[in-house]
């Protein structure tokens, strides 16, 4: 991947119909349980970002046909549940942690070895979360030292476990449902806070019986998935971005259309109406299975909150866009319990502590969180440590910034929202690719 560095300047009010790219969460699973179903699954509105697309590759090395017919949509071929075979080269997952994870549960199920890599970010991202409840179903996976790659062996008989989560983590929850498809037995997992339920919703909606609310789930192994064709929402953690960033503009309208609104997603939505956003939702529906609805967004002065510790797993994607929120707030803004933010794409406590301070924030990071006291942003220089949402967090910045924001290395946008620069600009955005 080129690096690549972006300057983001005061744009204007932010205008217009924002079209958000396809679910990043939805997108991953789509491709795995259609691969592992009997028949054709068709994939609409599906994320053509880096991340799903090393899925893809992936499952395309296992010996899985998928077809793009057109941008953002997918033919996957499924081989059945026992269909896969071994891929003669290592599994690369780019950036991605839901891929890895997921198919680190998927492939210990299987008749074969294989290993999983990625790229740097991901190589520094525990996986023991994974591996160890996955032993404890007979897996057998080696790691480096908690870290990947990781070899899978292969003809390891799996039994299913009851398993409580130690951390409230929808992937670690995914992988052992995907290994609970190949085990002997009940796999029954509990949350300690529920947390996104799209492989529940997808595996029922593919045939697998599966018994699940919130905050828990079980199914048996032994079943068939039927392939089913799956439609994407957009994605809510990229529709944050423009959330922020037009209540923080003043005279900003925009409109984000059919994006996913699952309640295990929109924490920052109830945050940023605590903090005094004016943000409505129009034409509530339901598509593929999911709650969607049209945003619409007005600019309104925002305020600082205690931000309530019960919504920190239902936006643990959107905290570096809420800090932005927060640093331009009226007033203090805490946040607790967070401490998962530590072992994202980066340390985003940190990566966005550093970044906002650059630009003369005053922000105190805490073991599990932030203190953060409004203000005016000023000008400056950011690192992303290879994380696509703070290099867009810091764009949004820039908008409001009494100076240009030089965010350094953007390449790593492209994992979960592809164009993005240019869907900005077009709402009134001014980053410029340097
Ligand atoms: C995801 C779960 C979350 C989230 C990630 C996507 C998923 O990770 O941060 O971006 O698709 O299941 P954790 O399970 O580590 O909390």
């Amino acid at each position: 991947m080129n690096s690549f560095d972006w300057v983001s300047g005061q744009g204007q009010p932010l205008h217009g119909s924002v079209r958000i790219p396809g679910d990043k969460s939805i997108s991953h699973r789509s491709l795995m349980l259609s691969a592992l179903a009997d028949g054709t699954s068709r994939i609409r509105g599906f994320l053509e970002g880096e991340d799903t697309r090393a899925t893809a590759a992936v499952l395309s090395q296992l010996g899985v046909k998928i077809e793009t017919p057109a941008g953002g949509e997918r033919l996957v071929h499924g081989v059945g549940l026992h269909g896969l075979r071994a891929a003669a080269e290592p599994l690369d997952c780019g950036n991605a942690g839901t891929g890895m994870r997921l198919l680190a549960g998927l492939l210990a199920g299987q008749a074969f070895d294989s290993t999983l890599i990625g790229d740097a970010s991901l190589s520094k991202r525990p996986m023991r979360r994974v591996t160890d409840p996955l032993g404890q179903m007979g897996a057998r996976i080696d790691t480096q030292e908690g870290l990947p790659p990781l070899h899978i062996h292969g003809a390891q008989p799996l039994h299913g476990i009851r398993y409580a989560l130690p951390v409230a983590s929808a992937q670690v929850k995914s992988a052992l449902l995907l290994a609970g498809l190949y085990a002997a037995g009940s796999t029954e997992i509990i949350e300690p806070h529920p947390t996104r339920d799209y492989t529940e919703r997808m595996l029922a909606a593919f045939g697998w019986p599966i018994t699940f609310s919130p905050g828990s789930a079980k199914l048996d192994g032994g079943h068939a998935l039927h392939a089913t064709d799956v439609d994407v929402p957009a994605d809510f953690s990229s529709a944050a971005f423009f959330l922020v960033a037009a209540s923080i503009v003043p005279g900003s309208e925009l409109r984000l259309p059919a994006v996913g609104l699952n309640p295990r997603r929109t924490g920052l939505l109830q945050a940023l109406r605590l903090m005094g956003a004016d943000i409505q939702i129009e034409n509530p529906r339901e598509s593929g299975g999911e709650p969607v609805g049209d945003l619409l967004v007005r600019h309104a002065p925002l305020h600082g909150i205690e931000l309530p510790e019960a919504l920190v797993p239902d936006m643990i994607d959107e905290f570096p866009i809420l800090f932005i929120a927060a640093a331009v707030a009226n007033g203090r803004t805490v946040v607790r319990g967070a401490a998962e933010l530590r072992v994202k794409e980066s340390d985003r406590l940190a990566s966005m502590a550093t970044g906002l301070r650059a630009l003369g924030a005053r922000i105190e990071e805490t073991p599990d969180g932030a203190i953060i006291d409004g203000g005016a942003l000023g000008g400056g220089e950011v690192q992303t440590h290879m994380d696509h949402r703070i290099a867009m967090s810091f764009t949004v910045a820039g908008l409001v910034a009494t100076a240009p924001v030089h965010v350094r290395d953007c390449s790593h946008v492209a994992t979960s929202f592809p164009g993005y620069r240019e869907l900005a600009n077009a709402c009134g955005f001014a980053i410029a690719s340097v």
